[in-house]
This record gives C-alpha cells, structure tokens and sequence, in this order.
C-alpha cells in the first residue's frame, strides 16, 4: 500500500492514539525516523514524497510493538540521558530523567573536575550512572558491579562507545553473595547506586511498559523494596573513604527508611536532593 511519509506517519499517531497511547505524533515521527533512518528534518522535508513500501511495513511492525506498550526506548534501543547516548536492550533499566538527580548532587559533592576521584556504582544496568560520571570527571576511575550479564554487556558497550576505556572496570557480581566487596575493591570516594526498590507485591501494578517489559531484577526490592539497600549498607563501611559519600537513588516516601538503615550502620545523614517533582529522590551520606 503506497503512501507518502506524511500519509504513513498519520496513520501510525492514529493507530497510537487509538490504542490510548499519548504524545502519538511525537512517538509516531521517532519511530518513523528509526524505520527509515532519517532525521526529524529530513522526514519533514520530504513529507509529501512517496515512501518505499518497504518503510510502511517497516513502521506497522514498529507501531504495533508499541501498541503492545513496549517502551520507546526499547524499541529504538536507544535513550538519552544527562544528553548522552545509552545503548539500552530489555535486559537494563530504561535510564529515568530523575535519576539525573544523583548526577547532579554527584559533581556538586565532586566539585574538583580534575581530582582522580575514585567511585563505585552498585548495579550497572545501562552504566547510565557510573559513565556520566567519568565523562564529567575526566581524572576519575570507576569500578562497576552488575548480577546480570546481559546488562553487564550493554553496559560494556556504552563504556565503549563513550569513550570511557580504561577508566571504567565494569564487573559480574551480585551483593547478595559473601566476598562481592573484596571483588570490588576500593577504598572509593563515592558510592552510587539506584537498586532495584519496588516493593515486590507493586510490580504487577505499575504501568505496562515498566510490569511486563523491564527487568525483574532492576525493580524487585523485595517484600518492603529495601532489600537491596540493607545489603549495600553492610559492607559500605569498608568501601568508603573517611568523608566519602554515598548517593542513593529512593523510591518516592523511602528517604526516611534508607536514612535509619545505613545510620545503623556508622553513616551521618546529609540533605537528601529533591527530583524535578519536589520528591527526595537522592539520599546523600558521609563516614
Ligand atoms: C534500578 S536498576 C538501575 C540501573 C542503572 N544504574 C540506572 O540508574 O538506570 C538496578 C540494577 O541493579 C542490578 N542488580 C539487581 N540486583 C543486584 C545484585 N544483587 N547485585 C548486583 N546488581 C544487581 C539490576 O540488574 C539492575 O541493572
């Protein structure tokens, strides 16, 4: 069925929209941008040109995907964040704009660009945190530890791709094993982490694109969702430097448990950083 760029993109907003899906236009141009290759510009630019058919079938099976409420980012396998490139693949956590909030307390607490800093992050996923990071701070070194290795893999590839190199030790481990802080090493400057924090019972609530597309294992916190964070708060002791931070990323209303977990354990509180919301996204401590 022959149609014109500006015929195939209306028809995918109008199939979006009537799968109750929103912002249908702006989904609609990404997916045919990805189905043809083209920019945004382009696209515009040749809107009244007949497309191949080849692009139409190409832009139904994308459509389609996404009527099943498979997220963008999967489906373009890519996503933006701190405005850099991540590679992403269903096996990692789509990279969140409130997850910037520990980005951004990061390089405040960091404030010399050009200190070799030493940081650690707690489950990879994309590497959206760790590697941002390292290309803000261009004398920093980073070790990484993530359980999955598929995850593992995309992470590695971002590093790649981001130029990070030999800066960036990315390692299989799971905090839930005996010895995974000897694996780790350190002493380090600052810890990072956003861990899996859904309460598990929440899982099967939560939006379709989040319940039946991303991993378990980035979400499942577990039966109160602070499962992960009690791990990490037992051996953070001996992976952090004395005045070394720790900047965890919390699910909306649990900055006040993650606060008493790891007090218990020899850490004083800080401010915790507020998201674009007005939520405490990011609980900040010292040793
Ligand atoms: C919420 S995701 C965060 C990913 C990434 N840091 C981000 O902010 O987008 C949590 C990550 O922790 C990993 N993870 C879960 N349990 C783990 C464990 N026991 N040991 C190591 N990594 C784990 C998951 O596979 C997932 O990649």
């Amino acid at each position: 069925m022959t149609a014109t760029y500006d015929g195939l993109l209306r028809d995918a907003a109008a199939a979006l929209s009537a799968a109750g899906l929103d912002n249908v236009r702006f989904e609609a141009r990404l997916l045919l941008a990805h189905a043809t290759g083209l920019s945004i510009e382009q696209l515009i630019a040749r809107g009244n040109e007949m497309a191949p058919d080849a692009v139409g079938a190409a832009l139904r099976e994308l459509t389609a995907r996404r009527i099943q409420r498979e997220p963008m980012a999967y489906i373009l396998g890519e996503r933006e964040f701190w405005g850099l490139p991540f590679k992403v693949s269903p096996a990692v956590l789509v990279p969140r704009p409130d997850s910037e909030t520990v980005i951004e307390a990061a390089l405040a607490l960091l404030a010399d660009r050009d200190r070799p800093w030493r940081i650690l992050d707690l489950g990879l996923g994309s590497g959206c945190l760790l590697l941002t990071l390292l290309r803000e701070l261009r004398a920093a070194r980073g070790v990484g530890l993530e359980v999955s290795e598929p995850a593992l893999a995309v992470a590695r590839t971002n590093a790649a791709a981001l130029g990070i190199g030999a800066r960036a030790e990315l390692l299989l481990g799971d905090w839930r094993e005996p010895g995974w802080r000897d694996r780790v090493g350190g002493p380090f400057d600052l810890l990072v982490s956003n861990p899996p924090y859904i309460e598990a019972g929440a899982i099967a609530g939560l939006m379709p694109e989040v319940s039946r597309f991303e991993p378990k294992l980035a979400l499942d916190g577990g039966a109160d969702g602070l499962a992960a964070y009690r791990a990490i708060a037992a051996e953070a002791p001996r992976l952090i430097v004395p005045g070394g931070r720790l900047l965890l990323e919390a699910g909306e209303g649990q900055a006040p448990e993650i606060y008493k977990i790891f007090q218990s354990t020899g850490f004083t509180a800080e401010a915790s950083w507020k998201d674009l919301g007005g939520i405490d996204r990011v609980v900040s401590l010292t040793y």
